[in-house]
């Protein structure tokens, strides 16, 4: 089975082509084409949902094509079309699902709505065939949680931020110190030159906490009180400050998934693999120690590679194929969804103006 996956909801435009044999628990990926709008977005200091809708309407048509020329393949040899429906900025999100459903309606194709965080959530069985059930770190700019991933389309939500997500914490942390956007990378690229990581004593967010909830505001006022104290703070400092934060948050990050893998033990007997996804899963400091955790607690670490932790188009093919090949497949009066919460048992998040 082969499927065509495009990715809209934020600020990366992507088009691809990924393959599966029967019900074989990993894919391959045919294309992958992602065109990154950072330099459109990055005069703001963040996305500007407007030149973020009319760069995907600009460009989707042309990476579609790129994505089928790549491959190899005419749209003759696609089983099936899928988009991410959500949740994002909706402007983007439409012009995806309006491109997806015209193929579909001209060639008969059937139609995959997919949850963007369910495209981020399967991308490790793309690459390493993980089976269910496995513990999920969905770490990104606009979340952060801890799930139980039970087969596609049954996710339990054990704990999410009751405030800032994780790559929103980076982001704005990286902009107090100067660094520019998007801030994940930056940060991580001043850590690696800290001559002392220790420098700064900053607040470790939830640890010790019970449940599995996440909080990252606090963190990033912290970074703002000593980047006012500094002054004008030489690169040293920046690099220290950025590797104390790094520490902080893995402190936490570790603290959360020590106490879920517990817990997700006790309901999944059979379950022995925590998988870290999203575009802060790209952090080479944060990945070891998440691994460092796992192999004390003989649990197996999963991330998917750099390029497909970040957004793009194979992640949606392949959260697609998954979907459609259990016959999941959606009619073209879906309607593309803003807001889309992967366990929809779980309560909202404890705060005002959550993003979805
Ligand atoms: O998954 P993603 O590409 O888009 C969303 O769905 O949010 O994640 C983007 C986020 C941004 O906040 C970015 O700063 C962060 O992922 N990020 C990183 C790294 N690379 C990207 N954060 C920490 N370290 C990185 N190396
Ligand atoms: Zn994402």
């Amino acid at each position: 089975m082969i499927v065509l996956g495009i990715e809209t909801s934020c600020d990366e435009t992507a088009a691809a082509l990924v393959e599966a044999d029967g019900d074989s628990p990993s894919g391959r990926i045919l294309s992958n084409v992602v065109l990154s709008q950072l330099d459109d977005h990055a005069p703001y200091g963040g996305v500007v949902p407007e030149i973020a809708a009319r760069a995907h309407l600009h460009h989707l048509d042309r990476l579609v094509r790129q994505a089928l020329a790549e491959a190899g393949l005419g749209l003759d040899r696609v089983d099936g079309v899928a988009a991410t429906a959500g949740p994002g900025l909706i402007g983007g999100v439409m012009v995806g699902v309006m491109t997806a459903k015209a193929i579909c309606a001209v060639r008969g194709l059937p139609f995959a709505a997919v949850n963007h965080l369910e495209g981020h959530a399967l991308t490790a069985r793309l690459t390493h065939g993980v089976p269910f059930p496995f513990l999920l770190l969905l770490v990104s700019g606009g979340h952060c949680q801890l799930l139980a991933v039970e087969g596609v389309g049954r996710y339990r939500r054990l704990g999410t931020t009751i405030d800032d997500a994780v790559g929103e914490a980076f982001d704005k942390s990286a902009k107090l110190l100067g660094l520019g956007y998007p801030g994940g990378p930056l940060m991580e690229k001043a850590a690696r030159s800290a001559a002392d990581p220790d420098r700064f004593d900053l607040p470790v967010p939830m640890k010790g906490r019970p449940g599995f909830d996440f909080s990252f505001s606090g963190l990033k006022t912290a970074v703002r009180r000593h980047a006012e104290a500094l002054g004008s703070p030489t690169d040293r400092d920046v690099a220290d400050l950025a590797a104390s934060f790094h520490r902080a948050v893995g402190d936490s990050l570790v603290d959360r998934c020590d106490r879920a893998i517990k817990a997700f033990r006790a309901d999944h007997p059979q379950g022995r693999t925590l998988v870290v996804a999203g575009g802060v899963a790209a952090n080479q400091m944060l990945r070891g120690r998440l691994q460092a955790l796992c192999a004390k607690r003989g649990f197996d670490f999963v991330a998917p590679p750099h390029a497909l932790c970040t957004d793009n188009g194979a992640m949606i093919a392949w959260a697609g194929l998954e979907r459609l090949r259990l016959g999941l497949r959606d009619g073209l009066d879906f309607a593309p969804r803003p807001r889309w919460p992967l366990d929809p048992q779980a309560k909202a998040a404890p705060f005002a103006g959550a993003k979805a």
